[in-house]
């Protein structure tokens, strides 16, 4: 199998998954957008050179998401959450940080990562996977385990201002003197970890999750402090369904306060709006995982499906 067929196939596969729904994202396909402002902490400045960590207050727009490609998903599913921030450069252009709920990724490699999609196929006259070649998986894979229990075991947030959201990734920051520190990051919540059990998030309604945001926002603002977990002497830089060692406290970074619940700017300018992980700024450096090096492709298919034909 070529790359580029290996890119299409892992978005073919999340249709298989969840439906072809177009115009919508293939994964993370229902979110809510945010507006807000971030500022670095001189402990970043230290670390690294990049302009958005200088401590200058900065635009940030934020996407809070399910992780499912389904649009209707209900709120309250037992499914991972995303957040992906856009930090708008002082000079100018934008950096991107993604993450989720799950501390670790299911899969080490692109591959894998299309098997185990390909397994959790719904049977199309039982509507369920078939738990046998899951389980199959599983036992080849046992790295995928606590990224799965992570998001099965964890009850529906209370909002999504009250999650605790991982980057599974390496990233290296550089300092001006040149010197490098390998960390992960982290979206720590001010208003803490809080969740609800799925009957009152069932009851709460499909979209409690936005409605319970923007009257949160409307009523005053939400905070996260972006931490940086630095890597232990025998923590992979390329493997993101590997826990790290929690030895030390994390860095905070900065801070990412949200202002407002923003209308869709996708469906306001008809442009889509792509956050890349890979899209960083001078004074960061990317691992080697083989993982945040495939995502920039597939999420070149998902968005090339996903926007506007030319008529
Ligand atoms: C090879 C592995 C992966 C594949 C194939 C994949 C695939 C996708 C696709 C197709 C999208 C929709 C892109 C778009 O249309 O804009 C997406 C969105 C997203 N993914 Fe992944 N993903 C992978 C790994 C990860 C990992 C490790 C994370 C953990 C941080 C992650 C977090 C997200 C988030 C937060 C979004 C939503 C972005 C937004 O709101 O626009 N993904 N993913």
């Amino acid at each position: 199998m070529d790359a580029a067929d290996l890119y299409t196939r892992l978005v073919d596969a999340a249709n298989g998954v969840f439906g072809s729904h177009p115009g919508h994202r293939a994964l993370h396909a229902k979110g809510t957008w945010c507006e807000g402002r971030f500022t670095a902490t001189p402990e970043a400045a230290r670390l690294s050179r990049a302009a958005h960590l200088q401590g200058e207050p900065i635009p940030a727009l934020v996407r809070f998401s399910n992780a499912s490609g389904d649009p209707e998903s209900h709120d309250a599913a037992r499914d991972g959450r995303g957040m992906a921030v856009k930090l708008r450069l002082p000079e100018g252009g934008d950096t991107d940080i993604l993450a989720t709920s799950a501390p670790t990724f299911v899969a080490r490699t692109p591959e894998d990562f299309l098997e185990l999609m390909h397994r959790r196929r719904p049977d199309p006259e039982s509507g369920e996977p078939d738990l046998e070649r899951l389980g199959e998986y599983l036992q080849a894979h046992p790295e995928a385990i606590p990224s799965i229990q992570a998001v099965l075991g964890a009850e529906p947030p209370a909002s999504f201002a009250t999650l605790v959201y991982h980057s599974p990734h390496a990233f290296r920051l550089v300092a001006g003197t040149g010197d490098g520190t390998w960390v992960r990051y982290r979206w720590q919540p001010e208003a803490g970890d809080q969740h609800i059990p799925d009957e009152e998030a069932r009851a709460r309604g499909r979209d409690y999750l936005r409605e319970e945001l923007a009257e949160r926002l409307a009523g005053g603002q939400a905070a996260f402090d972006l931490l940086l977990q630095r890597a232990g002497e025998d923590d992979p830089l390329d493997d993101p369904t590997a826990p790290w060692t929690e030895d030390g406290e994390a860095v905070a970074a900065g801070r990412l306060e949200l202002h407002d619940v923003a209308d869709d700017p996708e469906s306001v300018s008809g442009d889509p709006v792509v956050f890349d992980p890979t899209r960083i700024a001078d004074g960061i450096e990317l691992s080697n995982d083989p993982i945040l090096h495939a995502r920039q492709h597939a999420y070149s298919v998902s968005i090339e499906r996903r926007s506007p034909r030319p008529s």
